[in-house]
C-alpha cells in the first residue's frame, strides 16, 4: 500500500462486533471478564484499548516502524523514550530542540542521573567528538524549532549504528508524509501527534514508533507500568486527522513555499527560515531527506517592538502556541514556545526577540498573505 492508502486502512478494519467503519471510542475503563484468567485479551484500560491499538497500527505503518506507542502529549512520548536510560547513561541532544524538550532534559532526567550533551548537530562531525563511553542515546529534532536547520539523519544514523547508540528523531515538524527517520537509518521516532498528525488543533497527543524487539518489549512495559496514555478521544481524533494527512500536508507545503517567499522579498523581513528556499544553508540536505518543506517558516523582523507589531495586527493569523492545525498559527518563541531556553542560549541559536514563528494553515494562500502584509504595514 501507499501512504495515502495506508493512512486511511492501516489499522482501521470494520469494528468486529458492529462493522461500524469508523473506530468506535472506546470510553470504558476496563473490561468484562468470562471467569478467572479468562477474557478476550482485554483486561484494564490502561494496559489495552481498541482505539488506541487502532491509532498505534495506523502509526506504525505511516512511520513504517514495527510497532507504535501511543501518549498523552509529545512529552510524554519522548519522557517514555527517556526511561529506555539509567543513572550514569550520556544522551547528544541537538541543540535547538522544542523548549519542552530541553526543560525535561534539564530541569528533571538530570536530577535521576542522566547525562546531557547539546551539540550543533548540523554537522555530524559534533555529534561524534561528543560521544563517550557510556553515551547511549543521540536525540534530534529536524527541522529544529523554530529556526528550521536541518540535521543530516543518515549521517549521524552511520556514527549511531557503529556506536552500537539509539538515534531518536523527533519528526513532529516533516510528519511521516514528508520524513521517514527510520528508512534513513534511525532506531525511534517520536511524534506530538498533537501537531500535523491529528492536523486540527482539537487534541493533545504523543507516539513513539520503533523496530527493535527488546525496546519494543520496554516501551510496551513502560506505557503500561508509567501509564501516560493517550486516551480513546484523543487517539480517534488523531485517526481522523491522519486519514487526511497527505492531501493537508500537500497544502500546507504549497502554501508554505508561497508564503517563505513572500517573506523573503518583504522590505520589512530580514531573514528568513524554511528549508525550501534554496537561500537556506541546508537547501541541498532538505531535497535529499524530505520529500517536501512543510509549512512551518520562522523570520525576523528585527526587535521585540516590531515583532509585537506583527503579532498585534494580525486578524487571520491566530497568534497562539502549536502548529500543525488547518488554521495559520502566529507565534514568538522567546516568550512563548521557547521561554525555557535561557537567554544566552537564545541569543546563539538565532532565537531572538524580533524572531516570529508561522505554523502555515491550509486556508487560501492570498488571505494569508493579506494579512500578514496589513500586519506588517504597522512596523
Ligand atoms: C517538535 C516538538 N516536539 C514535541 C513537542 C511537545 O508536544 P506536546 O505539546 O504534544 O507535549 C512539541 C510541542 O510544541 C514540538 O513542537
Amino acid at each position: 500500500m501507499k501512504f495515502s492508502t495506508k493512512a486511511i486502512h492501516a489499522g482501521q478494519e470494520p469494528d468486529p462486533s458492529t462493522g461500524a467503519v469508523s473506530i468506535p471510542i472506546y470510553q470504558t475503563s476496563t473490561y468484562a471478564q468470562e471467569g478467572i484468567g479468562k477474557n478476550r485479551g482485554y483486561e484494564y484500560a490502561r494496559t489495552q484499548n481498541p482505539t488506541r491499538s487502532a491509532l498505534e497500527s495506523n502509526l506504525a505503518a505511516l512511520e513504517g516502524g514495527r510497532a507504535c506507542f501511543a501518549f498523552a502529549s509529545g512529552m510524554a512520548a519522548t519522557n517514555a523514550v527517556m526511561t529506555l536510560l539509567r543513572a550514569g547513561d550520556h544522551v547528544i541532544v541537538s541543540d535547538n530542540t522544542y523548549g519542552g524538550t530541553f526543560r525535561l532534559f534539564d530541569k528533571i532526567l538530570k536530577k535521576f542521573g542522566v547525562e546531557f550533551s547539546y551539540v550543533d548537530a548540523r554537522e555530524p562531525q559534533n555529534v561524534e567528538d561528543a560521544a563517550r563511553p557510556e553515551t547511549r542515546m543521540v536525540f534530534i529534532e529536524t527541522p529544529t524549532n523554530p529556526v528550521m536547520s536541518l540535521v543530516d539523519i543518515k549521517a549521524v544514523g552511520e556514527i549511531t549504528r557503529r556506536r552500537g547508540v539509539r538515534l531518536v528523531v523527533d519528526n513532529t515538524f516533516m510528519s511521516p508524509f514528508f520524513q521517514q527517520p527510520l528508512e534513513l537509518g534511525a532506531d525511534i521516532v517520536v511524534h506530538s501527534t498533537t501537531k500535523y498528525l491529528n492536523g486540527h488543533s482539537d487534541s493533545i497527543g504523543g507516539a513513539v514508533i520503533l523496530n527493535d524487539e527488546e525496546d519494543i518489549a520496554a516501551m510496551a512495559f513502560i506505557q503500561n507500568a508509567a501509564g501516560a496514555i493517550i486516551s480513546p478521544m484523543d487517539a480517534w481524533l488523531v485517526m481522523r486527522g491522519t486519514k487526511t494527512l497527505a492531501v493537508r500536508m500537500k497544502q500546507h507545503d504549497e502554501n508554505g513555499r508561497i508564503v517563505a517567499q513572500f517573506l523573503s522579498e518583504h522590505p520589512k523581513v530580514q531573514r528568513v527560515y524554511y528549508p525550501g528556499l534554496k537561500s537556506h544553508p541546508q537547501y541541498e540536505l532538505a531535497r535529499r531527506q524530505m520529500t517536501g518543506f512543510g509549512g512551518m517558516i520562522s523570520f525576523e523582523t528585527g526587535s521585540l517592538e516590531n515583532a509585537g507589531r506583527v503579532l498585534e495586527g494580525v486578524r487571520l493569523c491566530t497568534l497562539g502556541e502549536s502548529l500543525g492545525g488547518v488554521e495559520t498559527l502566529i507565534s514568538h518563541p522567546a516568550t512563548m514556545t521557547h521561554a525555557s531556553v535561557p537567554e544566552v542560549e537564545r541569543n546563539r541559536l538565532g532565537i531572538t526577540d524580533g524572531l516570529v514563528r508561522i505554523s502555515v494553515g491550509i486556508e487560501d494562500v492570498e488571505d494569508i498573505i493579506a494579512d500578514l502584509d496589513h500586519a506588517f504595514g504597522a512596523i
